[in-house]
């Protein structure tokens, strides 16, 4: 089975699309065959690997995902393009239920041909990322260390939950990550506990420390990882690799 993972928090601005752009290089730069996917409107993920987003969005299309992926700059790894089309959004987020079926179906079709799959996921909760999750073998939650963590986490954890008995057997824990970790602060700490506490062993070992050459990356089309190796963001990024790849 293709290894699917979605990286999905409902929160805003936590870290999704540095992730899913960081370890979807990484993969592909260990070999894997690796596809992101940009279930964003906001295309941020499309655009941080340099890419532009496509006019009208290949899941409301229907055409065939191998038709609209692309090449991107790292070797091995393929890009299927957000669109920020209004009309698009819209008619993915009103999919009705049985629709929904159809297009986590599409979403699915032609990814036989890929090692790893990286899903990044808007800030909600809605069909999109209800839809994602549904596709996915594992979910992957970044959570920013900051006070308002842990809120709305539980209705997440709802939604994942209701998706794992719709689907049983399928969709699996992958991990919950800290990102933007800064240790001069207190509340980092408090938060790292906390969520440790309350989530144990499926937190990754690995935290994602606050760096500006993780956040200048984007406006260069590449990720942090290759923009700038040594800064402590992307080794950090490379260690959370390994990590993911060594839970396959
Ligand atoms: N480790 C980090 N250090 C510094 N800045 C970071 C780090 N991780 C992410 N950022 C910056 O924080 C902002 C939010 O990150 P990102 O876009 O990855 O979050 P997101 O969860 O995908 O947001 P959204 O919910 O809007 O899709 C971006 O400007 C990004 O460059
Ligand atoms: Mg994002």
């Amino acid at each position: 089975m293709v290894r699917i993972v979605c990286v999905a928090n409902q929160k805003g601005g936590v870290g999704k699309t540095t992730t899913a752009i960081n370890l979807a290089v990484g993969m592909a730069a260990s070999g894997a065959r690796t596809l992101l996917i940009d279930l964003d409107p906001q295309c941020n993920a499309t655009s941080g690997l340099g890419q532009q987003p496509t006019p009208r969005h290949p899941l409301v299309k229907r055409d065939p995902i191998h038709e609209s992926v692309v090449k991107t700059y790292a070797e091995g790894l393929e890009l299927l393009p957000g669109s920020r089309s209004f009309q698009d959004v819209d008619a993915l987020a009103k999919t009705p239920a049985a629709q929904a079926a159809t297009l986590r179906t599409h979403l699915m079709s032609e990814l036989e041909g890929y090692d790893q799959v990286l899903i990044d996921c808007p800030p909600s909760l809605g069909t999109l990322t209800q839809t994602a999750l549904a596709a996915s073998t594992e979910v992957l939650m970044p959570i920013q260390c900051e006070y308002f963590a842990m809120e709305g986490l539980t209705q997440m954890i709802n939604v994942i939950r209701s998706v794992m008995q719709q689907h049983p057997g399928r969709l699996e824990f992958g991990g919950i990550l800290l990102t933007m970790f800064d240790e001069r602060f207190e509340l980092t700490h408090e938060v790292d506990n906390e969520v440790r506490d309350f989530f144990g062993e499926i937190v990754f070992d690995t935290v994602i420390p606050r760096d500006v050459a993780v956040a200048e990356a984007p406006s260069h089309g590449i990720a942090a990882i290759d923009y700038d190796p040594r800064a402590r963001g992307s080794r950090a990024y490379l260690e959370l690799c390994m990590e993911v790849l060594g839970r396959d």
